[in-house]
């Protein structure tokens, strides 16, 4: 057992249905992985014992959520969980039209082709998630992330390290007169979970309207961002997360949801906006892409489930819980003396690689390394947010590396007990007592984009 002693609070929840979970030999995980061409993505899930691999889609539903499922209304046309769900997300943002989506991604392509995007346009972000950076590149447009600068330092411990850089965004903007969208991603996965505060949020905003500039939230983790404001930022300690969150939402045009992170449903999306014009464009498209503008990809029980969870995920009590296992794992890990980013973030705790691993160069690969280490040893599936999701071939034939090695320990909403936190961080903390064993790893299938899901790898001998 960890010998971190600070407890967690009990769960705001108990247990009513359970899906069990199996160690299997370590043997046995050599075997999965040579199978899987040492691809974490390609082991099968009945074989991981803990899976960390994402928080999106494997939230435990409530039984509210449950019970809404068989209220389902499968018409093809007008369902009824449309409406409840449109009601509710028009409640909690503002936003007058409420486009369901299958998924996050759909929600991306939809908006990429209602402004339009090709070669001569640009989108600015803080950082932008994998599939929203390649949604838009395959478009044609340009590309600029503007988080501060202190996102790529791990050891800086800062409120709100997902804010946007407003000196860069103003001057970006005054030399581009290209600009087709401000999509700010809240929080920022790919800097760690970090958050971007109101204040911030506000000065994007003013930016946005003096330049007529559409500005969208990436809103997929809306409620850990909101909650973040209310435990750090000044003068919002009294609000609800409901409250904080209507008032972020407030500040932009719209946002594109992936709900299978803050709507706590293993399915599902949506677009909420203000402008007529693009909703039109949008729901015109996805009558040939998606579905009928009611339903976009999903049954009438998933929409019902994820408007039951987007009640759920605001309240305080949940949020609160999933703050403190994320830094009950954090501060663990810490307590090892494992190297993390900090300040924890939201939805992830996330392992700096060049600091674990600095004998293995990023062309070894070696947050991939660790992440096929952990799976052999401990049967954890982590992921790699690093020189494999993010290196770029330059014109010359050369790679340039991203500025950070991550390994995501992303922790799935309602789903793991303190004593599972336990075992993920007694796993790491001995793996790092032996970090000098580990090897890089040898790239021998790269498909170009999204290559972390399908690329194969040997291990370096
Ligand atoms: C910030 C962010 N945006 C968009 C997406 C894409 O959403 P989806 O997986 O639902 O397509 C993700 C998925 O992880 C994400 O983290």
């Amino acid at each position: 057992m960890t010998d971190f002693c600070k407890r967690l609070p009990p769960p705001p929840f108990k247990i009513k249905v359970i899906e069990p979970i199996k160690m299997i030999t370590r043997q046995e995980r050599k075997m999965i992985l040579e199978n899987a061409s040492y691809n974490i993505f390609n082991i099968p899930a009945e074989k991981v014992f803990i899976d960390l691999l994402t928080d999106s889609g494997t939230s435990a539903m409530s039984d509210y959520q449950w019970a809404g499922i068989m209220l389902g209304d499968e018409a093809y046309a007008q369902c009824k969980n449309f409406f409840n769900l449109e009601k509710i997300v028009q409640e909690i943002t503002g936003y007058k039209y409420v486009i369901p989506t299958h998924q996050g991604r759909a929600a991306e392509n939809l908006i990429c082709y209602a402004l339009d995007l090709n070669e001569t346009k640009m989108v600015i972000s803080n950082q932008f998630f994998d599939t929203t950076l390649a949604n838009i590149e395959t478009s044609g447009a340009k590309t600029r992330e503007l988080v501060i600068s202190e996102a790529f330092n791990t050891s800086i411990n800062l409120d709100f390290k997902g804010n946007m850089n407003i000196q860069l965004l103003e001057n970006i903007i005054r030399k581009n007169n290209n600009v087709a969208m401000i999509l700010l991603t809240i929080t920022n996965n790919t800097g760690g979970g970090q958050p971007v505060s109101m204040h911030n949020i506000s000065e994007v905003s003013k930016i946005a309207k003096k330049h007529k500039i559409p500005f969208f939230f990436d809103a997929a983790r809306f409620a850990e961002n909101s909650y973040f404001i209310k435990l750090r930022e000044k003068n919002y300690e009294n609000f609800k997360p409901r409250e904080i969150a209507k008032k972020m939402f407030s500040y932009a045009d719209g946002c594109l949801m992936s709900a299978k992170k803050d709507g706590l449903v293993n399915i599902g999306g949506f677009i909420g906006l203000n402008n007529e014009e693009l909703a039109r464009k949008i729901k015109e498209r996805m009558v040939v892409v998606e579905g009928f503008p009611t339903y976009g990809g999903l049954a009438g029980r998933d929409l019902e489930a994820l408007a039951r969870g987007l009640l759920e995920v605001l309240e305080e009590d949940y949020l609160s819980y999933r703050y403190q296992q994320l830094q009950y794992l954090g501060k663990g890990l810490e307590h090892k003396n494992v190297p993390i980013l900090i300040p924890i973030g939201g939805h992830s705790v996330n392992i700096d690689v060049r600091k674990f691993l600095p004998h293995i160069p990023q062309s070894e690969f070696p947050g991939w390394s660790l992440t096929l280490v952990l799976y052999e040893l401990y049967g954890i599936r982590a992921v790699e947010i690093g020189s494999v999701m993010f290196a770029h071939k330059q014109e010359d034939g050369t790679w340039r590396f991203p500025p950070l090695d991550l390994v995501r320990l992303a922790l799935p909403r309602r789903v793991y007990s303190q004593e599972h936190l336990n075992y993920i961080i007694d796993s790491i903390g001995e793996l790092y007592e032996n970090r000098d064993k580990i090897k890089g790893i040898k790239m021998i299938y790269d498909p170009g984009i999204l290559r972390h899901f399908t690329a194969k790898f040997q291990p370096i001998i």
